[in-house]
């Protein structure tokens, strides 16, 4: 056996060509690209889609749907633009100013007539 030690030697480049074992799949799940915010939150809003979505709301949201519809109708569309456009001309900062003074007058009118009710109740 003067040669044996040439045996791996002759037999590597078998070992060299045999074929790559297949690729074991990694049984590790790649992690979730995002758990946090509003990804964790997608459960609980689909849920919540989910109970918005059940058949008695599809049918209040019909009939709303439908009045709003019949709401809409061009004679009721000039008039919510008239009232539109009253509440908008009401609503200048002259009027809105004069009525946060006015309901800042009042509030303590309203507390005094509150306690002299207080104690006249509390006095019968
Ligand atoms: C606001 O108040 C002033 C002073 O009381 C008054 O002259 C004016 O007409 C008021 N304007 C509105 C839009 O109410």
């Amino acid at each position: 056996m003067r040669f044996s030690f040439l045996l791996p030697l002759a037999i590597a480049p078998l070992a060299l060509a045999a074929p790559e074992p297949a690729p074991v799949p990694n049984p590790v799940a790649a992690p979730a690209p995002d758990s946090t915010g509003l990804l964790s939150e997608l459960p609980t809003i689909l849920s919540g889609v989910q109970s918005l979505l059940s058949q008695d709301t599809i049918s209040k949201l019909e009939t709303i749907i439908d009045g709003a519809a019949k709401l809409l109708s061009s004679d009721n569309i000039v008039v919510l633009q008239d009232i539109l456009g009253n509440a908008h001309t009401l609503l200048t900062k002259e009027f809105v100013d004069n009525t946060t003074t006015l309901i800042g007058d009042a509030t303590p009118l309203v507390e005094d007539v509150s306690k002299l009710l207080g104690g006249v109740l509390g006095s019968l």
